[in-house]
């Protein structure tokens, strides 16, 4: 059994999020991890906070857009990992960058930003400058590069929940119906995240896919498990989902369906499919399938969101 001393320490940030939860419980799961998460509210999530106590880290009340909560909670960690959401530039890009800040200040060894994303290794930085969102990952990992520590970057393709809960009604696609999809549940990349930190020296990009499918190859899938007859239809090519989405921008930049739209352009663009992925490095992770997935979540039906939303 480690001592508290000879542990790597870490302090998730967004750990009430949907991935930061998951990253939390399975750092909480090695015993060479000290696990303190920093919280906007530590009254959300009581259990988590409760758990993180009793293996002997912290919880942190703090805020990444109000830098001067930051410093108390980064001295003597090892490693930040950030897992807060991307919707927006004060927490996605100047949070981000306040906290890399604090993180420099305090001595932190490594860094790990909220990536969690597709390949963007292809597209030019023109083209990612213009998707909105993705820009704030991008300009993230530009401000990273020269700094004095180390970064460590995840990337799972596109997260097997979101396909399915943002897929539109009938599993719409834009653009090659044989596109190939790279899909990881945010489950499995928790896992996948935590197994790489316990490796203090560990650095670089590891990109993760559980399965890599066709939109049809997904949709025969969930026919079977779900008893359904869905055929996936092509909503049109990429150049009509560009204008969508610069027709949708010029409206209001930030909203829901330009989000989403700005992501679309990525994750049905064929660069996005990853060339090399690491999965073997972490032979301790087994992956879901996407039936399993499905049968391990029965309620996750199609466009359930999409539908809620107002389709896409
Ligand atoms: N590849 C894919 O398919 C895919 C799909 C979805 C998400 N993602 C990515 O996965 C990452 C995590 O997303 P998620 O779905 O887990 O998001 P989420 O559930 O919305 O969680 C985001 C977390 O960020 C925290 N947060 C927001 N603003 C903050 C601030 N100013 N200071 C500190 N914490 C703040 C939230 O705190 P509260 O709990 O207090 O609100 C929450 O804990 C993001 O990078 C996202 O882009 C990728």
């Amino acid at each position: 059994m480690n001592s508290q001393n000879d542990k790597i320490s870490i302090l998730i940030v967004g750990a009430t999020g949907r991935l930061g939860s998951l990253i939390t419980k399975h750092c909480l799961a090695q015993p060479k991890l000290l696990v303190n998460i920093l919280v906007r509210d530590p009254q959300k999530n009581k259990e988590l906070a409760a758990s993180v106590e009793k293996a002997g880290g912290k919880v942190w009340k703090g805020d990444v857009t109000q830098p001067e909560t930051l410093d108390e909670p980064l001295k003597g960690v090892h490693t930040v990992v950030s897992a807060t959401s991307q919707f927006g530039p004060k927490t996605a890009l100047d949070g981000q960058i306040a906290l890399i800040d604090a993180a420099i200040r305090n001595g932190v060894k490594r860094f790990s930003p909220s990536d969690y994303a597709e390949n963007f290794e292809k597209f030019s930085r023109e083209e990612l400058r213009d998707f909105g969102i993705i820009e704030f990952k991008v300009a993230v990992r530009e401000y990273l590069k020269d700094k004095p520590l180390k970064t460590i970057h995840f990337n799972p393709g596109v997260f097997m929940d979101s396909l399915f809960e943002f897929g539109a009604k009938n599993f719409t696609y834009w653009g090659n119906p044989d596109h190939l999809y790279d899909l990881t549940s945010y489950e499995d990349t928790a896992k996948y995240v935590a197994v790489a930190l316990t490796d203090e020296n560990r650095a670089g990009t590891y990109n993760f896919s559980a399965v890599k499918l066709t939109a049809k190859q997904v949709a025969d899938i969930y026919n079977q498990v779900r008893g359904a007859n869905i055929v996936p239809r092509c909503q049109g090519t990429m150049e009509e989902l560009k204008k969508a989405f610069e027709a949708a921008k010029n409206t209001d930049p930030y909203s829901f369906m330009v989000i989403m739209l700005g992501i679309f352009l990525v994750i049905y663009d064929d660069r996005s499919t990853f060339d090399k992925v690491h999965n073997s490095e972490f032979p301790s992770v087994k992956t879901t399938s996407i039936k399993e997935f499905l049968e391990q979540n029965p309620n996750i039906k199609l466009g359930q969101l999409a539908t809620k939303m107002g389709s896409l």
